[in-house]
């Protein structure tokens, strides 16, 4: 991953370029890396912004063709990319580090990392993804209480020319995983570190606030929550972790 690395000094957002360039006819090759200093339109999960001071984080996106992949497996793609960030980050910051689902990554319950995952599908299969993502590593400042960077982990600046591809080896690692096959350890280590697990919270569905226990996630990496002994199944655009 990264052998192929296109830089822009700006872009709207570098899934969209990642996109164009899969859209050009060019023979793009896997583990392509598409990565701007300063993206002016920055795209996260449910339709959100992704904002990110420029120069001060990594905003990227990783080109993968997970042809191997059927489409109804596509979870896999989140829980193979969240954990390969999640060992990065637990090697350098050596935090525990949490995956809230779908992919989000905590580090002392707030964000530092996220990652927008856009499968191009054909057929029963995945023909490409492109894996985007927002890691934040010297920003400190933030608009939002609940985001932090890797800085205000660790109270000193990080060389953004490192961070990228030790991120990337530890991607490439869980990204062979899944190819190789090896789904239960995926499972399990996702589950191992999932934010919230085995915890009564509160959650909120449409205009509904609920407590509950998350218990795991289905086969489809819906979210399962006991509710009053029942579990309830939940997609990513229906539910809000509340506190
Ligand atoms: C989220 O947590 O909502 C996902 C954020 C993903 C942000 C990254 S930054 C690089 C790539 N390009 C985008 O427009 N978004 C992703």
């Amino acid at each position: 991953m990264g052998h192929s690395l296109i830089f822009m000094p700006e872009c709207h957002s570098t899934n969209d370029e990642a996109s164009r360039l899969l859209d050009s006819n060019t023979q793009v090759m896997e583990g392509t890396v598409v990565i701007t200093n300063a993206q002016t339109s920055g795209r996260g999960q449910r339709g959100s912004t992704w904002v990110s001071e420029p120069g001060k984080n990594l905003t990227f996106s990783l080109l993968i063709k997970p042809t191997f992949l059927a489409v109804l497996d596509q979870f896999y793609l989140n829980m193979t990319f969240s954990l390969g960030l999640a060992d990065y980050l637990n090697n350098a910051l050596t935090s525990d580090i949490r995956i809230k689902w779908p992919n989000d990554i905590i580090v002392n319950d707030k964000k530092v990392c996220g990652i927008l995952i856009e499968n191009h599908v054909q057929g029963q299969n995945i023909q490409h993804s492109i894996v985007g993502i927002g890691l934040n590593v010297n920003q400190t400042n933030f608009s939002v209480p609940h985001a932090t960077s890797m800085k205000l982990q660790k109270d000193h600046e990080f060389a953004l020319e490192n961070v990228l591809p030790e991120l990337l080896s530890f991607l490439e690692t869980r990204y062979l995983q899944l190819r190789s096959g090896n789904l239960e350890e995926l499972i399990n280590d996702y589950l191992t570190i999932f934010y919230w697990k085995g915890e009564r919270h509160m959650f909120k569905k449409a205009d509904e606030i609920f407590e509950g226990e998350i218990t795991g996630i289905d086969p489809f990496g819906k979210l399962k929550i006991n509710v009053d002994g029942t579990t309830e199944y939940f997609e990513v655009k229906q539910i809000q972790f509340l506190k």
